[in-house]
């Protein structure tokens, strides 16, 4: 019970210093461009998967009927090369006349009118990553000015092009230029990735204060070995970045791969594990057009999604790691936790794995704890604190359980199963 009301002092504590635009109180959920389409702008032989607004509205019909949005994936997002390679005569920022004939404003009122929420990326420097015209020190605030006035929901500020300097100046003055706006626009940095993601280079303080997520490190590539190597440097600067976490102001690992070509079944369970406990951005990129059956399932467990969402906003941490099994432990509300079981290794058996409760340290009910399988949807049963609990790993998977008090009634909301 002290840990709790530790840990809700801790959250009220990051809450009163963190950017206060009001939004984001848990982690955002949506969908952007990027992993999947990267700057795939030929959109004569690839009509279909090219950066453009009939990508971005064929999306949003997707997120508003195939029920991601009631999930809460609300943000839909236009990553890089969605502009044209000159500002125009006022020196504002235009969108390529020929991928989006009828503007941003128009798309946002169209994303909008499907209950969802548009974001859009710029980069702090000379040009963004892909080599568009990039927000200079000069025109932070006509191009902060130019999204509200679009309506946009979302900034993506990249870091391609500019020096330190320019960064530590821009970073802070972007997010002023977003406040003046008056319209409240989720502020996602990048900066960190670009200074190594870790202090004292780094000050996370100062990121809460001015970002309501950042990139730490690398982007995600589409593959198993690109999850593990973001996983293993997030676990093994945990103790810099764990704490800096919080409502309004997360830390982002990149996007979830789920549905696109890289990862098995039970890879895309390990990712979306471990991104719930670590109070990650769920933010898909991949193609909700053609996306298999089984893929949508695991994006919209709901018992997964609920973890991710715990309203306390504390991020899990990696509490103990025995050969390629890590055990990974996050505190939720109501004295609920969420622990997830990962096995890094190719051995094909599926990897055993005896624990308790009072080995994970989870012992304030005498009463004991019932346990549910998130991705199997089932219940487990009641678990005492010394009762042992054996579990099997498969190769490159992820056992995950939700861990609840015995004594709280289970919501039939978040347990689509029981
Ligand atoms: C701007 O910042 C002030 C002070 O932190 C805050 O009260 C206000 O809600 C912010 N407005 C927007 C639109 O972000
Ligand atoms: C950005 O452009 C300025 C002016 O041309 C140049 O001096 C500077 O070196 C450029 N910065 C980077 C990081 O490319
Ligand atoms: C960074 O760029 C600015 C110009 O925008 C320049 O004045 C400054 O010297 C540069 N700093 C470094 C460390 O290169
Ligand atoms: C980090 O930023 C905060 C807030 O701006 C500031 O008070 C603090 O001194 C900075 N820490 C370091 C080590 O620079
Ligand atoms: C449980 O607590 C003990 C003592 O504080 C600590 O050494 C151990 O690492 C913890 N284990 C877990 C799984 O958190």
């Amino acid at each position: 019970m002290h840990l709790l009301s530790f840990g809700l002092l801790l959250a009220l504590y990051m809450l009163s210093t963190a950017l206060d635009n009001g939004l984001v109180k848990t982690p955002p959920m949506g969908w952007m461009t990027w992993e999947r389409y990267r700057c795939n702008i030929d959109c004569k032989n690839d009509p279909d998967n090219c950066i453009s607004e009939n990508l971005i509205k064929a999306m949003a019909d997707k997120m508003a009927n195939g029920g991601w949005r009631e999930l809460g994936y609300v943000y839909l997002s236009i990553d890089d090369c969605w502009a044209k390679k000159q500002r125009d005569s006022n020196g504002k920022l235009e969108p390529d006349p020929d991928r989006f004939p009828s503007g941003i404003k128009a798309l946002a009122d169209y994303v909008h009118s499907r209950g969802l929420k548009l974001g859009i990326y710029s980069d702090m420097g000379n040009y963004t990553c892909g080599g568009y015209p990039g927000t200079t020190l000069d025109t932070i605030k006509i191009d902060a000015d130019t999204f509200a006035s679009w309506e946009v929901d979302m900034l993506k500020f990249d870091g391609c092009y500019s020096n330190d300097t320019e960064k530590a100046i821009g970073y802070p003055k972007m997010s002023s230029a977003l406040n003046a706006t008056g319209r409240p626009i989720l502020y996602s940095c990048s900066w960190p990735a670009y200074e190594g993601g870790l202090p004292p280079k780094v000050n996370y303080t100062l990121l809460g204060s001015i970002c309501n997520m950042w990139r730490n490190y690398d982007d995600i590539q589409d593959s198993w070995a690109s999850v593990v190597k973001i996983i293993q440097w997030f676990a093994a600067n945990q103790d810099a970045l764990q704490p800096v976490a919080g409502p309004g102001h997360w830390n982002d690992p990149d996007m979830l791969i789920t549905g696109d070509y890289g990862l098995s079944y039970e890879q895309s369970k390990a990712q979306l594990a471990i991104w719930a406990i670590m109070a990650a951005p769920l933010i898909m990129s991949n193609d909700l057009r053609t996306i298999s059956e089984e893929a949508k399932d695991l994006l919209q467990n709901r018992l997964l999604i609920y973890i991710n969402q715990d309203s306390l906003g504390i991020q899990g941490r990696q509490v103990m790691k025995v050969g390629c099994l890590s055990v990974w432990k996050r505190q939720l509300v109501n004295d609920q936790y969420a622990v997830a079981v990962l096995n890094t290794g190719d051995d094909g058996l599926p990897r055993p794995f005896s624990t308790s409760l009072g080995l994970l340290n989870i012992t304030e009910y005498s009463a004991g704890y019932k346990l549910y399988d998130v991705f199997n949807t089932e219940y487990v049963g009641l678990f005492k604190p010394i009762s042992p609990i054996n579990l099997k790993i498969n190769p490159s998977g992820v056992v995950m359980l939700f861990i609840q008090p015995a004594t709280v009634a289970p919501h039939r909301s978040y347990f689509g199963f029981l």
